[in-house]
């Protein structure tokens, strides 16, 4: 049985890092762990210019604890009514790494997103000019489709279009939750990749019902049903490098998600690389783990790989029942309480 491990330092590919007091709360778990993350634009309002991503990377870097190296790699916010030149200015000042495509309604503060593709195709096809990637939030938005095929008429009703208009424009498709998306990545080009979140390696929709209701389990996509998980984590701890972390991790205060309308988010920051370490443990895929962890992204992204190393150990560890926020509030972490095999130790 493997005892330790040792890799180059991780990246997380999907990140919510919020703002103001929570994102001093948030930030420094993160940045114990990763060496950079891209960080999501859905804050209200949203980052939709390149003097509000500089400012809020701005931000991000008085946030962190000192002497930690972590670089937060920002990205636009999408709308109807993106000017191409902005994103495109933004790519080549080396502001923007990406832009969000946020369906309309879709997500948490997904109110300003897009409500038709059609609406930014001059935007989609400047970006394809200059290969700047396109990350996606891979759900229709239509009420009358079932919450657990969104993704999968999503891939057929929108992307593979988009694929065909655009066949050379870079797409990251986030947080893949079915087996449809994990086949669509994998036979698409290495100009298309997938992030995949712990917590949909590690549950299936059984979870949010388990013995009541658990709004902690509650994030977008949905969790789906087991035999989705286990693409999900064939894919990941396969080793093809279409496939590559981003945690997703969005915390919400416990009294915004344990109430009768909760919101979508997970927060796994705490010990995301003690839950990727499970996961590709008990598949026996350890040895893939730096490279769905610190490679596969950076060459998605035309960025060197970080040179320090984190070690993870087997040995256990108690997750937090809460992490405390500065206005009293708290926000429970996933698997809150619970003991994990793995843990971080440098
Ligand atoms: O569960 C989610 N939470 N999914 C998203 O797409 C957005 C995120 C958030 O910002 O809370
Ligand atoms: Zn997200």
């Amino acid at each position: 049985m493997i005892k330790s491990l040792t890799i180059r330092q991780p990246d997380d590919w999907h990140l919510h890092l919020r703002d103001g007091a929570a994102l001093k709360t948030v930030l420094p778990f993160t940045a114990h762990q990763f060496g950079r993350a891209i960080v999501m634009p859905n804050l209200t309002p949203a980052i939709t210019t390149l003097d509000a991503a500089i400012a809020y990377r701005d931000r991000i870097l008085a946030a962190l604890p000192p002497a930690v190296d972590f670089k937060p790699l920002m990205t636009a916010y999408l709308t109807n009514g993106t000017d191409p030149d902005v994103i495109a200015e933004g790519f080549r000042d080396g502001v923007f790494v990406a832009a969000k495509l946020y369906p309309a309604h879709a997500t948490t503060n997904s109110a300003a997103g897009v409500t038709d593709i059609r609406n930014i195709d001059r935007v989609l096809e400047l970006m394809a000019d200059i290969g700047m990637p396109l990350l996606v939030h891979g759900e229709v938005t239509d009420p009358a489709v079932d919450i657990f095929d969104r993704e999968a008429v999503f891939i057929d009703t929108v992307l593979i279009p988009l694929t065909e208009r655009l066949p050379t424009l870079r797409i990251v498709f986030e947080h893949a939750t079915t087996e449809h998306a994990v086949q669509f990545v994998r036979e698409a080009g290495a100009h298309i990749g997938a992030t995949i979140t712990p917590h949909h390696l590690l549950l299936n929709r059984n979870a949010m019902f388990q013995g009541g209701i658990r709004p902690h389990h509650y994030c977008l996509p949905i969790v789906k049903r087991e035999h989705h998980r286990l693409a999900l984590v064939e894919a990941a701890t396969s080793g093809d490098p279409h496939f590559f972390l981003g945690t997703d991790s969005a915390p919400h205060a416990v009294s915004a998600k344990e109430t009768a309308c909760g919101c979508a988010g997970i927060f796994n920051a705490p010990t995301a690389m003690e839950l990727y370490a499970e996961v590709f443990d008990a598949a026996n895929a350890l040895d893939r783990l730096e490279a769905f962890a610190s490679l596969h992204g950076p060459r998605f992204y035309g960025l060197p790989v970080n040179e320090r190393t984190i070690t993870l150990e087997h040995s256990s560890q108690i997750v937090p029942n809460a992490v405390a926020l500065p206005d009293g509030g708290e926000i429970r972490p996933f698997r809150a309480g619970e003991t994990l095999a793995w843990r971080l130790v440098a």
